[in-house]
């Protein structure tokens, strides 16, 4: 079953608009099932892995070749080559749903061959949704998105987040302590396929942290890419586990340099 990035894309934006919903509904009727993960900081909820089952449903009815790689439950891999693979966060931002901050998302992207074709970002909260597909460009509302046209980095507003070991949060609380003489100001809303998306439409200049997970960053990824970002991680590894970084071309290269500074102090 071979799909185009577009095809995917309507799938993908049909089944992340019904999750949104179910997670929208679930935290109107009250949070339950809060356990922690991997830290006692790391949150997750019934309603995290109801989305998450829901999404894993809907795809198996109608693509059942399909590989899914999802938060909670983890991965199903399809062998075959060319076969599409669904990475899924069911609710990115645990912690602001778990408090009624209105900065939660459904992320869902559909990658073959390793490469990210097509993402939605969905803001489960307002309603809001970010798309992309590889070559089409970024998307919100029909509007083509291209990022901040900022040029300079101590007038950048640059947006981050912490992980949850106690070791990471550490070092990243160090380096945020010797960015922000540097820039214009820091961001920290708790969601990064949002902050990506922000950076992807502009509200915010530029994007990093260390440590995401391949569900956090592979649908808006691909929407800050398309948008004109330069999406990577350090020294050009590709955006994964050790950084993931958007920002405008003119942003890039001063804040990789002023990271790679800050960084090279070590550190998970
Ligand atoms: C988290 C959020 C947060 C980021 C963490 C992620 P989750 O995802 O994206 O902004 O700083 O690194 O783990 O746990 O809410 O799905």
């Amino acid at each position: 079953q071979v799909s185009t990035p577009g095809e995917l894309l309507g799938i993908a934006v049909r089944i992340a608009r019904e999750a949104a919903e179910t997670a929208r509904r679930m935290r109107v009727d009250g949070v339950t099932g809060v356990r922690t993960k991997s830290t006692d900081t790391d949150v997750v909820t019934a309603a995290d892995r109801a989305v998450e089952r829901q999404v894993v449903a809907a795809l198996a009815a109608e693509r059942p070749q399909d590989g899914v790689l999802g938060e909670e439950y983890g991965n199903s891999t399809s062998a075959a080559s060319g076969a599409v693979r669904w990475i899924l966060d069911p609710i990115d931002g645990t912690v602001n749903y778990l408090y009624g901050l209105p900065q939660y998302a459904v992320s869902l992207a559909a990658e073959v061959d390793g490469v990210v074709v097509a993402g939605v970002v969905r803001n489960a909260a307002t309603g809001d949704e970010w798309t992309a597909t590889l070559g089409g460009g970024a998307w919100r509302d029909g509007r083509r998105l291209s990022g901040s046209v900022r040029t300079t980095l101590d007038q950048s507003l640059v947006a981050t987040g912490f992980g949850y070991d106690a070791a990471r949060r550490a070092h990243q609380a160090a380096v945020v302590a010797g960015l922000i003489t540097r820039v214009r100001d820091i961001r920290r809303f708790g969601a990064a396929s949002l902050d990506l998306s922000l950076a992807a439409e502009g509200q915010v200049d530029a994007y990093f942290e260390k440590g995401l997970n391949p569900w956090d960053h592979a649908a808006g990824g691909l929407v800050a890419a398309e948008a004109g970002l330069r999406v990577s991680g350090l020294d050009g590894a590709a955006p994964g586990a050790d950084m993931v970084l958007a920002a405008p071309p003119a942003l890039f290269g001063p804040l990789h340099d002023v990271l790679t500074e800050l960084d090279a102090a070590g550190g998970p």
